[in-house]
């Protein structure tokens, strides 16, 4: 069906050794069983960058079956980044309707106007202007350059990472996977002439053979290269990244009402979590449990049985939450004394809201 591939590769036999191994053993595969898709150009040297860049930006968050007919109906709209370039923004976001992520759309008119403005409407054929383009990120970049330009990069995404960990087992979780995989990607760039080729049968077999649950080992073209498959273990690679553990701290907080029923309350300081924000005493918020602790100043102290929790972005807080009703007001305090109808004109973090609601003390919060 594509002969320029077949032949490039024939007569090559794989050995476990030898890098072109890889790609001799893959190829085949690839011009017999892949799917025929719009912006492939199997066995060619340039596939049209101006249909691999708008093909690579709607798969980005999307499925092959799904993106078939947009891909079709957008490049008869606008059949080249000319085109794009000089058409409204709300066409374009018309026609894109329906795939989400709207950004991607954005992003593809202003790259279409930077290639009309600056490369004479020419893609640039080199990884790293590409880069520069909006929108395309290291994937893209080295898919164009590899599928339009043919140029020996490996666009890796998931897919491509899941037959790289198993066929070397490489034990690295992702996402530092993907900067392993691309150390490693001379496996199989620098091996034919068609590397967009080699990089679109890679994603073929990841999404197709190479699955993550169950792959179809059977019928895999690497198999007799395939490190995870000789030892019986597809299912370990990717290898998971340990679950993250949010580290907890507790700390005691102290209510305290005067007699007039006025709350105590200071700010925190000017830099730090919660900077500037109101808040009552507590003990330093800890790793451990609080021990013993005395209160801010003597009074008739009740511990309010359900502790207050509050997640916060790195780490779990408990606090107990300690009420005083009555108390003698310490002049060596730096606070204010505040009452109750006042201390919504405050700012106080939610956390703070949480500790007064359970201490039977309502207000309006600012964050
Ligand atoms: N996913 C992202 N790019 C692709 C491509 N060129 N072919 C198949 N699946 C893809």
């Amino acid at each position: 069906m594509f002969p320029k591939v077949r032949q490039v590769y024939s007569g090559a036999k794989p050995s476990m050794h030898a890098p072109h191994s890889y790609v001799n053993a893959l190829m085949p595969w690839y011009d017999s069983q892949s799917r025929d898709l719009p912006w492939r150009q199997k066995g060619q040297d340039h596939a049209d960058p101006y249909g691999v860049w708008v093909s690579e930006i709607m798969l980005q968050q999307t499925t092959v079956a799904a993106v078939l007919d947009y891909y079709a109906r957008f490049m008869a709209r606008f059949p080249s980044v000319e085109h794009l370039a000089s058409a409204p923004l709300e066409d374009v976001l018309h026609q894109w309707q329906g795939l989400g992520y709207y950004s991607r759309a954005r992003n593809l008119h202003k790259a279409a106007q930077v290639v009309v403005s600056q490369y004479n409407g020419a893609f640039p054929a080199c990884e790293k202007s590409l880069l520069a383009l909006p929108g395309v990120g290291p994937y893209t970049a080295a898919a164009i350059a590899s599928m339009a330009y043919n140029i020996p990069t490996l666009p890796v995404d998931g897919n491509v990472a899941r037959v790289f960990a198993r066929l070397f087992k490489i034990a690295t979780p992702l996402p530092q996977l993907l900067g392993e995989v691309r150390s490693r990607m001379g496996a199989f760039t620098g091996h034919g002439p068609h590397h967009g080729d080699i990089a679109q049968a890679l994603m073929d077999l990841g999404a197709t053979i190479c699955t993550p649950a169950r792959p179809s080992c059977d019928v895999c073209p690497l198999r007799g290269l395939c490190q995870a498959f000789a030892a019986s273990n597809t299912h370990a690679y990717p290898v998971k990244a340990p679950k993250k553990t949010t580290p907890h701290k507790w700390a005691t907080a102290f209510v305290m009402r005067n007699t007039q029923g006025d709350v105590y309350i200071r700010q925190r300081p000017e830099t730090g979590l919660l900077a500037s924000l109101m808040e009552v005493p507590t003990t330093p918020w800890d790793t451990q449990e609080p021990g013993e602790f005395s209160p801010p100043v003597q009074g008739d102290w009740q511990r309010i049985p359900k502790p207050v929790t509050h997640i916060f972005t790195h780490f779990k807080l408990t606090v107990s939450v300690w009420l005083a009703e009555g108390v003698t007001q310490d002049p060596n305090l730096a606070g204010m004394w505040t009452p109750l109808s006042e201390l919504s004109s405050h700012a106080f973090p939610t956390l703070m809201d949480k500790i007064f609601k359970s201490a039977g003390i309502k207000i309006n919060t600012s964050s």
